[in-house]
């Protein structure tokens, strides 16, 4: 097995755990790199002294710690007392299990270079999840210690007192599971793209929902017939139908709601890149319901990763919609009112070369 810390110092991030009183508890060697500073010289200081921003990022970071919630912070420009400031993205993120610590990752610019804001949404969503990931290697192990200890500890309690030693293990089993979807995410392949027949795909979803979580709702279909065959991964389209069929159901009233599956095809749809020339993306999927909609705070936010409006919700469904189109080079929009909520994904026909495989297999 790879240390914990093997992969804390080989991150190439600059990251920092900064304290409950906004002083720096820990940071790894590329951190040591940002500030041109050894860790020893570091650990301690305030980290408002050791960084000069232009953001009100104090603010930031509390907010950050107060909703226990991630927050990226994009185009600040960060000096460090020694060096002339340079432009940074931040994230910012609660350190599961220790209350008031928060993690705080530094990219400048440079690195992260110039990219269309599609491929930027991309790599935030990857940088986040890769945190995340090493986050979740990190706690699991003093997870199993706590969890362990509090079932010792229940051995010899009074009846009444079972209840708290219940609530440890309990909490514990929900956040290992939250940690086993993030490494699930993480471990998410690169599409094998072929010809796929997305209205196969979507028949799948639509028996496989009324089956388990959509049992309440009526699907409707409205398909075009004559579409040609989608460039994409069958099993990860799926996934993403599924997802969404999952957010609608969970979206609607109790005894349900109805959705309505659409395909059309749209000629002029294009995805443009900056220096690259527009991909056609003419297949058309709408994932349509009736509920009441997303919540407006949420909006803007919904495919970013741990963004949810549900009590049991880990945000990750929307964020694995996101990462699977993207990784399609496709196209997921949403649009949403109270009544009608639109999820509409755009994706490539399948090349000549990708038909010819298909038979050949
Ligand atoms: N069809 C929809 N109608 C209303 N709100 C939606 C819909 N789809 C998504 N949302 C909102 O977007 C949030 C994010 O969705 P996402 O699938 O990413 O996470 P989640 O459903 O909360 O958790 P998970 O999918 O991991 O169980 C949801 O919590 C919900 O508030
Ligand atoms: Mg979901």
């Amino acid at each position: 097995m790879i240390r914990d810390t093997t992969i804390w110092m080989s991150l190439p991030v600059a990251t920092l755990l900064i304290d409950a009183e906004d002083r720096i508890a820990d940071l790894n060697p590329a951190a040591e790199g940002f500030f041109n500073s050894s860790a020893k010289a570091l650990f301690g200081s305030p980290i408002w002294d050791k960084l000069a921003v232009d953001a009100p990022l104090e603010d930031a970071l509390a907010r950050a710690r107060a909703n226990s919630s991630p927050l990226f912070v994009n185009d600040v420009d960060i000096g460090t007392g020694e060096r002339a400031p340079m432009q940074c993205n931040l994230q910012i993120a609660p350190l599961l299990g220790h209350t008031g610590v928060m993690v705080l990752m530094i990219s400048p610019r440079e690195l992260a270079g110039r990219i269309s804001q599609s491929q930027g949404v991309k790599s935030a969503a990857k940088s986040a999840i890769g945190m995340a990931e090493m986050l979740a290697h990190e706690i699991k192990n003093p997870l199993a210690g706590i969890t362990g200890a509090a079932q010792l500890l229940s051995m010899n309690l009074a009846p009444q007192d079972l209840e708290l030693t219940d609530l440890i293990v309990e909490e514990s089993r929900r956040i290992v599971k939250l940690l086993e979807q993030v490494e699930q995410f993480g471990n998410l392949r690169p599409p094998m793209l072929g010809a796929v027949n997305m209205h196969d795909v979507l028949d799948r979803a639509r028996r496989s929902a009324l089956l388990g979580f959509g049992a309440e709702m009526k699907i409707n279909e409205t398909y075009d017939p004559s579409l040609p065959l989608a460039h994409a991964d069958g099993d990860q389209l799926l996934q993403v139908v599924l997802n969404l069929l999952k957010n609608a159901s969970e979206a609607a009233p109790r005894g349900g709601g109805t959705i309505w599956l659409r395909t059309y095809f749209e000629h002029s749809f294009r995805l443009r890149r900056a220096g690259a020339a527009g991909r056609a993306l003419p297949l058309q999927i709408e994932v349509i319901d009736d509920g009441p909609g997303l919540p407006p705070d949420l909006a803007n936010d919904v495919f970013d990763p741990f963004v949810s409006g549900r009590e049991n919700g880990t945000g990750l469904g929307l964020a694995l919609v996101s990462k699977i189109i993207s990784d399609h080079d496709g196209w997921i929009a949403v649009e949403s009112t109270p009544g009608r909520t639109v999820f509409r994904l755009s994706l490539p026909v399948a090349p000549q070369s990708a038909l010819v495989s298909k038979d050949d297999d």
